[in-house]
């Protein structure tokens, strides 16, 4: 059995006071003991206000991105260390909007999952297709190009460590989610090749989550699936009830 994950991406929203409000709402709404991994990842300048905030719960604090050197002349870059050292626990690693708008490549992706891991964090990585891509039919060979990519040269040990979010870009903020169908056509087809680059017991155990406009009202429908482990939320991830609702919800 794979426990399931629900992951929050606030993106670029949230001050501390904002986040300190969003956890004194939050908690009270999820079970203390919930049936699934809870993790929040708020930029990086909530980071230490939200792990303060959620301490004594199983909630966990992740956070968006990471630099994969220790320290040095990286003007602008956060390390694996400071992340930890904030509170973080986890990371998001390769989300399409790095992808697309700052510069993220499988390359890099690769470099920040073995420093993550380094430093005992999990990675929480992204891949998904874009709009065009996905019209033309080349989901599967995008997906597995960024997968191979970005596991490439992780031992299996390494790789047992990790979570998978698969994040079609044109479900992302757009309002149109992936049938739980389309979802689970893909899911599969990575499990697929998680056993074929690595083995069939560490595919059957990899935690792979949907994101793309999961919702209160859609996660029905998608944690009707069983090849989901979860989900990772942006928009709905913001608001405190919303939010639990999906936490809630997602228990099958
Ligand atoms: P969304 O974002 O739920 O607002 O579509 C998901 C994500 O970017 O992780």
């Amino acid at each position: 059995m794979r426990r399931p994950v629900i992951a929050g991406n606030w993106k670029m929203y949230k001050t501390q006071e904002e986040t300190r409000a969003f956890f004194a709402a939050f908690k009270p709404l999820v079970p203390a003991t919930p049936d699934c991994d809870v993790i929040v990842a708020p930029p990086f300048t909530s980071l230490a206000a939200a792990a303060a905030a959620a301490h004594g719960s199983s909630i966990t604090i992740a956070a968006q991105n990471a630099y994969w050197e220790r320290e040095g002349a990286f003007t602008g870059e956060i390390s694996v260390r400071m992340i930890a050292d904030a509170g973080g626990k986890a990371v998001l690693i390769g989300h399409s909007e790095r992808r697309q708008f700052f510069g993220e490549t499988d390359e890099t992706v690769l470099k920040k999952t073995k420093a993550a891991l380094a430093a005992g964090l999990t990675p929480i990585v992204c891949i998904g297709e874009k709009l065009a891509e996905y019209q033309a039919g080349k989901t599967q060979h995008v997906c597995e190009t960024q997968f191979l990519a970005g596991s490439n040269s992780l031992t299996p040990e390494e790789f047992s460590r990790i979570l998978l979010a698969y994040e079609p870009v044109w479900a992302i903020g757009t309002g149109h989610t992936a049938t739980p169908e389309i979802a689970t056509a893909v899911h599969k087809f990575l499990r697929s090749c998680a056993a074929a680059r690595f083995s069939e017991s560490l595919a059957a155990s990899l935690r792979i989550l949907y994101g793309g406009s999961v919702k209160p009202d859609n996660i029905k429908g998608l944690m009707a699936q069983e090849e989901l482990d979860g989900v990772l939320v942006g928009g709905a991830s913001l608001d405190p009830k919303s939010f639990a609702s999906i936490v809630k919800d997602w228990p099958r």
